[in-house]
């Protein structure tokens, strides 16, 4: 148990008045926000609830609040993000962040002395490194008294090992309300997952943006049908090989996790039909959390991923690219895993709810032995995250601290692309879900997958990340007269565009593995951050182009006037259909904003290599930029994605839309603006 900080004797005078003056009579209690994550009908069905034993021992986490930087970060961002500000390009160093995003100490030391005041032993407290954190070992007796509540434990009942601790609403001294976040519970010791005994658990909880995929065996034709890094190349204007030579600092990274792995086999053989010089080529892998590359399951759901992003990333950038690797054999890991490697601050605030939390407590046999890892790991400066859950399976103050974790990458001159999903405006695992709100508990969600409130997709919906979403060509079939030029080579033709290059719609496909399951590119509004400065102009715009349709999808119930003002996603798109890729040795054909992810990042790596190679900066953080040129863009405003009963859901547009942002990339455009 780490020491209590020290507090000198002045401050403890004024603040023991302090306390007495509030904390004295019969003090207000008032809830306070908490990481208990809400009910709904359909989550209690599976779950199984029990009795807690007022002796189990567990853990409780107060967030303490942060400095005001917080509402002032925006703006920080937004000074090293523009292109006409002075600040432009000067990113915060690690320790400027530190610095500016401490809690106040009062903070820490009110709600300490609310603690010790209410009988917790003094060795039962925890303060964090970064001061940010109290962690309370009490038991649940002690728990239900402090925080008027009680609390029951609740079994997944097809996972029993699945445990949660659920109480009723959490309350504190009105006093103390402005010094505290929020406040989460655990139990102690966690049981592992034991991911293999049964893999395909995996896609339950943290799944993967689904990859649905048609398996092809045909021989490839062209880019009429087909998309590979030639075509790619061609429809985007990207040089070819050799356009721009790597810069050994512009390093590029992509997210996977636990179990998912590329296979060295499919590597060679995708690069040896494309870029044959990237033969024996391997992402260099960084792991974290015990990382490692699962080689004991060769399966769609553990290989497809890895597979397509690093074939594209690498043939695309033709520089080293990372495979971060997040999670060992038992625990998955999650984002917030690799965001606490590289700030060591921010491991404070992994929450056992969600996150995983090493070492295991018993270790099993090749368990990460380690505690999670903390501020190991230099972050690339470009960040590819095909994954995607959903807003509503997070407390509001997760997303908001994981959220605040991505503003900080951008300070520090860091890119993070994540793939918009694939099932419009309905996010999650198996197509998709959606939210019915409970007229009777506005905090209280239902899921409905049939009709219902649009659902918006976690991590796409926080401000300051770049989504892309998806777009597809119009015509399936090559046109008359036009005939194979995949297989010889892409002839670059700048001045001609070829039909297919002007018919790019927003994705809307449907595979034979889903057959019920039409895959539109991920979008929508958040419902918990407000629309950031740089895309309000576009929004508004958007909003009146389309605003009878907006008020009809209103009307039906899908969409609420407050959730009109939330940040809207994607930013951008890129093709998103029959991406060839070699899977298990068979060339493949996959679909999915998981492709477009890694394709955009690619770019910008490369962007950055140049940039770099000129003496200047990374890009950081890249959507203000974005948005303040739409002619870097070629608009599609064909297509609408659908979902939650709505077909069309959102409308492509003239301008941003929520299908498919501000639209696909011209590469030489982007390039002559973020270098020049
Ligand atoms: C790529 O990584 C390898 C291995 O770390 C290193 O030797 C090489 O210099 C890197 N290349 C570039 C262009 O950064
Ligand atoms: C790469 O970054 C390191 C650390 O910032 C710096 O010392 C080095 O000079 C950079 N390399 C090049 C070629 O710019
Ligand atoms: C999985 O595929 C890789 C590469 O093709 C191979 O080396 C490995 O043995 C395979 N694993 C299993 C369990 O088949
Ligand atoms: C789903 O939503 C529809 C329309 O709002 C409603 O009629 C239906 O009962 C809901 N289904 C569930 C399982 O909640
Ligand atoms: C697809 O929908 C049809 C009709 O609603 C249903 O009968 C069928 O079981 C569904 N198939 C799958 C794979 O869910």
């Amino acid at each position: 148990m780490a020491l209590l900080q020290s507090i000198t004797t002045k401050r403890l005078v004024l603040f023991t008045l302090l306390l007495l003056a509030t904390l004295s009579a019969g003090e207000k209690m008032m809830e306070v926000p908490s990481d208990i994550r809400r009910q709904s009908s359909a989550r209690t069905r599976q779950w199984a609830r029990s009795e807690l034993d007022g002796t189990l021992l567990v853990q409780m986490h107060i967030s303490l609040a942060h400095s005001n930087i917080i509402e002032k970060a925006d703006q920080y961002l937004f000074d090293v993000s523009d292109p006409g500000s002075d600040s432009y390009g000067r990113y915060w160093t690690a320790g400027d962040i530190v610095k500016a995003f401490a809690s106040p100490a009062s903070a820490s030391y009110l709600v300490m002395q609310w603690l010790l005041g209410s009988g917790v032993p003094q060795d039962q407290i925890q303060l964090s490194n970064s001061r940010g954190y109290l962690l309370v070992h009490t038991t649940v007796a002690r728990l239900q008294q402090l925080l008027s509540t009680t609390c029951h434990l609740q079994k997944k009942t097809s996972r029993p090992e699945h445990t949660e601790i659920v109480c009723q609403s959490l309350h504190i001294p009105s006093s103390l309300a402005s010094f505290i976040e929020y406040v989460s519970i655990s139990p102690r010791s966690l049981q592992p997952w034991d991911g293999t005994n049964n893999p395909s658990h995996s896609a339950v909880k943290r799944a993967p943006a689904a990859v649905p995929h048609s398996f092809s065996t045909r021989s490839i034709q062209d880019c009429h049908t087909y998309t590979s890094p030639p075509c790619l190349r061609e429809l985007y204007n990207m040089p070819s090989a050799g356009g721009v030579p790597p810069h050994v600092n512009s390093s590029f990274g992509v997210y996977g996790q636990s179990y998912m792995t590329w296979l060295a086999d499919d590597l060679d053989r995708f690069f040896g039909k494309y870029e044959p010089e990237l033969v024996g080529q391997r992402p260099l892998v960084e792991p974290i959390d015990g990382g490692y590359l699962q080689t004991l399951y060769n399966n769609t759901v553990f290989n497809l991923e890895s597979d397509l992003d690093f074939q594209y990333a690498m043939s695309l950038t033709r520089q080293n690219v990372t495979n971060i690797q997040v999670g060992d054999r038992y625990l998955t890991g999650d984002v917030n895993n690799m965001l606490a490697a590289f700030d060591k601050y921010y491991c404070d605030a992994l929450d056992p709810a969600f996150d995983s939390i090493y070492p295991l407590d018993p270790p099993l046999p090749g368990s990460y032995d380690k505690t999670s890892d903390c501020g190991t790991v230099d972050p690339p400066k470009v960040i590819s995250i095909s994954f995607n859950w959903q807003e509503i399976d997070f407390s509001p103050e997760y997303l908001k601290r994981q959220c605040l974790e991505m503003l900080k990458l951008g300070l520090m001159g860091v890119t993070v692309v994540v793939s918009s999903g694939d099932t419009g405006p309905q996010s999650g695992t198996d197509g998709g879900t959606c939210i019915l709100e409970d007229p009777l508990n506005p905090l209280s969600f239902t899921k409905n997958a049939t009709a219902a409130g649009f659902n918006p997709g976690w991590p796409s919906s926080c401000p300051w990340v770049t989504s892309v979403g998806g777009t597809q060509r119009r015509m399936s079939t090559p046109p008359q007269g036009e005939t194979s030029s995949h297989d010889t080579g892409v002839r670059r033709d700048t001045n001609v565009k070829k039909p297919w290059q002007e018919n790019e719609e927003s994705l809307r496909h449907v595979t034979p593995s889903f057959p019920n399951v039409t895959l539109t590119s991920g979008g929508g509004f958040s419902r918990h951050f407000p629309a950031p400065a740089y895309q309000r102009a576009a929004l508004s715009s958007y909003k009146e182009l389309e605003g009878a349709h907006l008020r009809n999808l209103a009307a039906a119930g899908h969409y609420t006037a407050s959730a009109m003002a939330g940040r809207g996603y994607p930013d951008v798109s890129v093709l998103a259909s029959a991406y060839l890729i070699y899977l298990h040795g068979q060339l493949t054909s996959v679909y999915g904003t998981s492709a477009s992810a890694p394709v955009f990042a690619s770019m910008i790596a490369m962007i950055n290599s140049e940039r770099l190679h000129a003496g200047k900066q990374t890009m950081g953080f890249v959507n203000p930029v974005l948005y303040a040129h739409p002619e870097m863009f070629n608009d599609i405003t064909a297509g609408s994605n659908m979902g939650c009963g709505a077909d069309p859901a959102f409308e492509a547009a003239k301008g941003w839309d929520p299908v498919t942002g501000m639209g696909t990339p011209d590469f030489e455009k982007l390039r002559k603006i973020l270098v020049g």
